[in-house]
């Protein structure tokens, strides 16, 4: 979106927050990411608004992947995996940001591993990661390659049973240690950055009920149901919100030319 005043001045406040806390901790969803080139579920270009046989929801469920691993690989394959895609400017902030000791944590619902890539060191992902997978029978680690290099339902080379991505799939329940975890760092939290997540998959989205503070940001390029508890609420891009906040000497080379709605001042 156009950068017009009133996202400026919110980005202002941000700016401020941000340079007066050491504790700040982010909170992010698939939006963080679709500037990296990885669809998001809910936009309208997102997975939900592409014809198939089902909803994302229903193959990427606990259920589905047991009756129809086959089917449930395709799918995966082609729509949850991206080798080669890169962190963008939110990512990159973020990892700077906990460097200079000022972030103590993002908490992702992302199964991308990009936050790692960018060298963020905290990062709770609430939903796995499909970077790890783990056979069934004897527990052998897997990479993505693995994945990626094999066809129809991925196997054991050692036992031959099936290989399943560590990732939470619908149905199941989400790790309780992340999630006491994730928690806790949002209870302590000075500022409570959220973005790119439309807030409506639980239990995650009800994480926010956990924050205590004054300096709830919300940044998201649609308006969310959450709006409203924002004590600031910017919509935009995150790449582009998060990449003005960046240290004066990398703004204008970090922002590609047919992109900048955002002006740095
Ligand atoms: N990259 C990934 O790892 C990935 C991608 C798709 C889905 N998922 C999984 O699906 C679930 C979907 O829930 P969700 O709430 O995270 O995602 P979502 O698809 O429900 O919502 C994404 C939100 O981000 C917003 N958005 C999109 N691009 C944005 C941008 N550049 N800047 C700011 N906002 C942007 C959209 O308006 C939307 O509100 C997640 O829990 C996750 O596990 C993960
Ligand atoms: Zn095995």
């Amino acid at each position: 979106m156009a950068a017009n005043e009133s996202n400026m001045a919110a980005i202002e406040t941000l700016k401020k927050w941000i340079d007066e806390s050491d504790n700040i901790v982010f909170f992010g969803g698939a939006g963080v990411s679709t500037e990296s080139n990885i669809p998001d579920f809910r936009s309208t270009d997102g997975l939900y608004n592409q014809q198939y046989a089902y909803p994302p929801e229903t193959i990427l469920s606990h259920t589905f992947y047991r009756r129809n691993t086959k089917e449930f690989y395709r799918f995966y394959r082609n729509k949850m995996l991206y080798p080669d895609a890169k962190p963008n400017r939110a990512h990159k902030k973020l990892a700077e940001l906990e460097a200079e000791g000022k972030l103590k944590a993002v908490i992702t619902q992302n199964i991308d591993g990009l936050h790692q890539k960018a060298g963020s060191k905290e990062v709770l992902e609430l939903h796995g990661s499909v970077l790890r997978n783990y056979c069934e029978g004897c527990g052998k680690f897997y990479g993505v390659d693995y994945i990626l290099k094999t066809e129809g339902v991925p196997k054991c080379e050692d036992c031959g049973a099936v290989i399943k991505p560590d990732v939470v799939l619908y149905e199941e329940g989400l790790n309780g240690v992340t999630m006491s975890k994730a928690v806790d760092y949002i209870r302590k939290a000075d500022v409570l950055i959220v973005g790119g997540t439309s807030l409506t998959v639980y239990p995650a989205a009800g994480f926010i009920d956990y924050y205590r503070g004054n300096k709830l940001v919300l940044i998201n390029k649609d308006e969310t149901a959450m709006d409203y508890k924002a004590d600031l609420c910017i919509h935009g891009k995150i790449g582009e919100v998060l990449g003005v906040i960046s240290t004066e000497t990398d703004i204008s080379t970090d922002i590609e030319e047919d992109d900048k709605t955002v002006k740095t001042d």
